[in-house]
């Protein structure tokens, strides 16, 4: 079916075109059912961009991705490209994906189900009605600044070495999304970084503390030390509403968050960069949280719900489709409620199905809420 809307996907490795495929069979229900239409482009990226090409990414694919109205990405990487030249892997396609397009916002919303309250390793008090977001820098900080290297210091001796580097500006931009964020939420804002042994984390804080005092009006904010921050996720995670936090800090917190919904299969993400001023064009990106899982790879088991919550929340930011938004989130948390479940968020006494199985049951959902 012909749209005005242009959906570029990018399924890339591992468990990332499982997940996809099952998810797209929801973008078909959408169009069938509810006349929502997009064109659909699919691209390679990842190592099954570097196997036909020799690149993570290829300029043609980048530049389809940038036309698009919005990205549906799976998952890159694996054991099997260990061994390839570092700016050649897997993982460098995404770095690149995000930094072309600005993408410096990246919502990872840690949403507990009711129904997977014992799915999770924490107890059912600390994390029943959990609902909070960590909103991660993603295009600054350790992952691009220079300089960064090995370097042979003797024959026998060598340095590797990275640079942490934030600028005022790339702190006052996330820090607005922040403060938007929870304005529409409950208001808080926990600011995390390590302003006690690093000169990123004094700048940040400060740049945090002043546009606060700028642009805050309302907005409960803290300072908070990101081991502190780690511990007190799974020590008392309700304290928090919006956390922000550098790129860094932001992969490895809402890893540990993910642990708090039951399983990381579960952990969607928007990534955002600014509307244009001329266009009103926002470039997007939508991505579970989750890797390639080399594990689990190939079998059909990965969980397929962090992907089909990453398109949720496609429509939500890029499409302001909110009914239909709710509706798939409505048809997940159902379909937690009762009936099988992958591996990943198995509880006693239910039936084991694989990443088909689960999609089958989100669809005869969406048919239940819509008849
Ligand atoms: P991972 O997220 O791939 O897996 C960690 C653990 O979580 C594994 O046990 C895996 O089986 C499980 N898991 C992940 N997704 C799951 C799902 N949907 N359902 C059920 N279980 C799931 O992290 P890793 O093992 O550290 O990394 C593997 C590869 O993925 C590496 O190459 C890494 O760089 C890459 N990676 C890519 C992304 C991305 O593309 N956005 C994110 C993280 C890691
Ligand atoms: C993530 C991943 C990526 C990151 C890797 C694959 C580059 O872990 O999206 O969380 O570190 O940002
Ligand atoms: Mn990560």
């Amino acid at each position: 079916m012909s749209s005005n809307r242009t959906l570029m996907v990018l399924p890339g490795d591992g468990v990332g075109p499982e997940v996809v495929n099952e998810t797209l069979r929801v973008v078909e229900w959408l169009a069938k059912n509810k006349s929502i239409t997009f064109n659909v482009k699919e691209g390679l990226v990842g190592g099954a961009s570097y196997d036909k090409y020799g690149t993570p990414l290829t300029d043609e694919t980048l530049a389809d991705t940038i036309e698009a109205d919005a990205v549906l990405f799976g998952a890159v990487g694996g054991p099997k490209y260990d061994g390839v030249d570092f700016d050649k892997r897997p993982e460098n396609g995404l770095l690149r994906l995000r930094k072309e397009m600005d993408l410096f916002a990246n919502l990872r919303p840690a949403m507990v189900f009711p129904a997977l309250v014992d799915a999770s390793s924490l107890k059912p008090d600390i994390i029943s009605g959990l609902d909070i977001l960590i909103l991660r820098e993603l295009t600054g900080g350790i992952y691009f600044a220079e300089p960064r290297g090995i370097e042979e210091v003797s024959s026998k001796v060598k340095k590797g070495y990275d640079t942490n580097l934030y600028t005022t500006p790339e702190i006052e931009r996330i820090g607005r999304v922040a403060f938007d964020l929870a304005k529409a939420r409950n208001g808080k804002v926990t600011s995390v970084e390590k302003a006690n042994v690093m000169m990123s984390g004094v700048l940040w804080r400060e740049v945090m503390t002043n546009l606060h005092i700028k642009e805050g009006n309302g907005i409960d904010m803290h300072h908070m030390y990101a081991d502190n921050c780690a511990m007190q996720l799974v020590r008392d995670p309700k304290q928090f509403d919006v956390i922000v936090t550098d790129n860094l800090f932001g992969d490895i917190l809402s890893d540990c968050a993910a642990m708090l919904t039951g399983s990381l299969g579960m952990l969607p993400s928007a990534s955002l960069g600014s509307v244009d001023k001329n266009t009103g064009k926002r470039f997007a990106m939508y991505e579970p949280v989750h890797g390639s899982a080399p594990d689990i790879a190939g079998k059909g088991l990965a969980n397929p719900l962090a992907e089909l919550l990453s398109l949720s929340m496609m429509l939500r930011y890029s499409f302001e489709m909110k009914d239909e938004a709710d509706l798939i989130d409505k048809a997940v948390s159902l379909a937690l409620e009762a009936g099988p479940r992958t591996p990943d968020i198995m509880a006693h006494g239910r039936e084991k199905v694989g990443t088909k199985g689960m999609m089958d049951i989100i669809l005869r959902k969406l048919e239940e809420l819509t008849n």
